[in-house]
């Protein structure tokens, strides 16, 4: 009895299994079709479009998870994923998918935290960006669009290739997607310079639902702000945005200093707090906090032991050189103590390496690779401090990070360990 229901469920385990595979190719058979029906007759459309069946798709799906907790056997898997590397392909794309009624995920550069670019409770496509990553820099106007599939550290790179003098105010991992940081927001660190991403975007193009290409002009002023912070996978396929340059002085200015509690850092980060909203507005320092081992020493030879602290570190990017910084520390912020001897004076490309943890030397080159040494297992969440925290509060969360053991947040990008 026991015995033959259980080779029942077998079996109809293995008719679902079967089952869904059939559905998944029919489902392939029809979009593919579509995509052709669509399609100028010289596009081969079932080059462009992955089945679950086809011995690369664990490799495209995985090309662009950034985050472990997404990389399981249980995570939901997409249909079939579609790489267009034009636009027509995506306009198709996108009617194709509405047609057939399947829910579309847009991926561009796959940082999304939660995975929502790839994984889905209900059954969806993948619309794969990554073949869309062309940058068009002018500098005689001081703009670039930049399309979906490119990242930041491409967009850097090709500014950087035109001129000493330009960057672009966006966030610090090199890796995140212009598709879904552009229209997210973007801060990085020259956030209280120049503001956000989007305060720099003067154009846009998109595709909606029914496959039309709007710009800025056709698209109206309501949509195009939407796509300014409200993310874009809710008004239709970001295909490129128009940006503005902001101008960079030929000389920045980075340093990165460590205080632990035994060094008075929950004064600093007191005190830091009152100021970093005030001091010179080329000044952008990042505060970071994590819980570190020490091995305390306390004379015996045997009595070494380890304990745990807080460790700040402030990390900072200044849009000037060096003799200038050191004024504007001594007079905002003496009590962190810096000296010239402690800043770096550099370009602003290689300031870009510096804040994503590469070492000094290396190639800027490395802004175009893509392949992230390894991925992290993390859930992260982002929030905005509206007042200072009290001394009190600080201690009470030094306890906590000291009781949780290790967190860390972009250890993946700033800390590296
Ligand atoms: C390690 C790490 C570091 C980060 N650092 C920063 C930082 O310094 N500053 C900062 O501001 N943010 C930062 N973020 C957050 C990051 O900007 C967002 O997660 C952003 O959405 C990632 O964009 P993406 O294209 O890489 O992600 P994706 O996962 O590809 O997309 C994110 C969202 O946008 C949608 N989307 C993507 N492309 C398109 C498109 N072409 N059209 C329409 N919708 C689209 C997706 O469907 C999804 O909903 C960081 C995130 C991580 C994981
Ligand atoms: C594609 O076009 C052919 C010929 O017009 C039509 O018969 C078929 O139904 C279309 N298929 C899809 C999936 O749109
Ligand atoms: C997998 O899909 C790609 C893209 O459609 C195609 O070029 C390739 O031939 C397929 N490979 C196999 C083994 O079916
Ligand atoms: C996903 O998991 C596989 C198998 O464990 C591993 O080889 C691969 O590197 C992981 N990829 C990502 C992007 O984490
Ligand atoms: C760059 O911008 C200038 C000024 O708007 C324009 O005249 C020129 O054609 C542009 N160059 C390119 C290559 O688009
Ligand atoms: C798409 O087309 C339908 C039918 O023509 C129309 O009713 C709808 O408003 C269009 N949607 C958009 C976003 O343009
Ligand atoms: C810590 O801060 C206090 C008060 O600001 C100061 O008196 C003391 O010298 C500082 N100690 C160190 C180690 O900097
Ligand atoms: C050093 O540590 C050992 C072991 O914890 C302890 O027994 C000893 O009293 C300590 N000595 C001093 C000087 O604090
Ligand atoms: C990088 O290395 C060069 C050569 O060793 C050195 O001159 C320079 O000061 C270093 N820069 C930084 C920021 O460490
Ligand atoms: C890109 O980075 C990865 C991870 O650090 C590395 O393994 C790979 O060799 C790099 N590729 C190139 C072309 O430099």
């Amino acid at each position: 009895m026991e015995m033959s229901r259980s080779s029942f469920r077998l079996l109809l385990l293995g008719f679902l299994l079967v089952s869904s595979y059939a559905a998944s190719d029919s489902v392939y058979d029809t979009f593919v079709q579509c995509l052709s029906n669509h399609s100028a007759p010289s596009h081969q459309a079932s080059s462009i479009v992955y089945a679950q069946t086809n011995s690369s798709f664990t490799n495209v799906l995985r090309s662009y998870i950034r985050n472990e907790r997404f990389n399981t056997s249980s995570t939901p898997k997409p249909l079939i994923i579609v790489t267009p590397s034009d636009e027509s392909q995506v306009q198709a794309a996108i009617i194709c998918s509405r047609d057939i009624g399947i829910l579309l995920k847009i991926r561009s550069g796959g940082h999304d935290y939660d995975g929502l670019s790839y994984v889905s409770d209900i059954p969806f496509f993948i619309l794969d960006m990554f073949n869309l990553r062309s940058i068009n820099v002018n500098i005689t106007d001081e703009t670039a669009w930049v399309q979906a599939g490119a990242t930041l550290g491409e967009l850097y790179y090709r500014i950087w290739e035109k001129s000493s003098v330009h960057g672009f105010p966006a966030g610090v991992c090199p890796t995140l997607g212009v598709g879904g940081h552009l229209s997210g927001g973007g801060y990085g660190n020259m956030l209280r310079k120049h503001g956000l991403s989007i305060d720099h975007i003067v154009d846009a193009q998109i595709i909606n639902v029914n496959g039309s290409i709007l710009d800025r002009k056709s698209m109206g002023e309501d949509l195009f702000w939407a796509i300014r912070g409200g993310g874009g996978a809710s008004f239709g396929v970001i295909l490129s945005y128009k940006v503005k340059l902001v101008r960079v002085p030929e000389i920045v200015t980075v340093f990165r200093v460590e205080k632990t509690l035994a060094q008075n850092a929950t004064d600093l980060v007191y005190q830091w707090q009152h100021i970093t909203d005030k001091i010179d507005n080329d000044l952008f320092m990042r505060l970071l906090l994590q819980p570190i081992m020490v091995k305390s020493d306390n004379g015996s030879a045997k009595a070494q032991k380890s304990s745990k602290t807080v460790r700040e570190t402030f990390i900072s990017l200044f849009l000037g050189d060096a003799t200038r910084l050191v004024s504007v520390m001594n007079k905002d912020f003496p009590e962190l103590g810096l000296k010239k001897e402690d800043f770096m004076e550099m370009s602003w490309i290689e300031s870009v390496l510096y804040w994503a943890n590469f070492n000094n030397g290396t190639s800027v080159n490395v802004l175009l690779n893509r392949t992230l040494e390894s991925e992290k297992y993390f859930k992260a969440k982002s929030d905005h401090v509206q007042k200072p925290i009290s001394k009190d509060g600080l201690e009470g969360l030094w306890k906590k990070m000291i009781e949780l053991g290790k967190t860390g947040w972009c250890s993946i990008h700033t800390e590296g360990e």
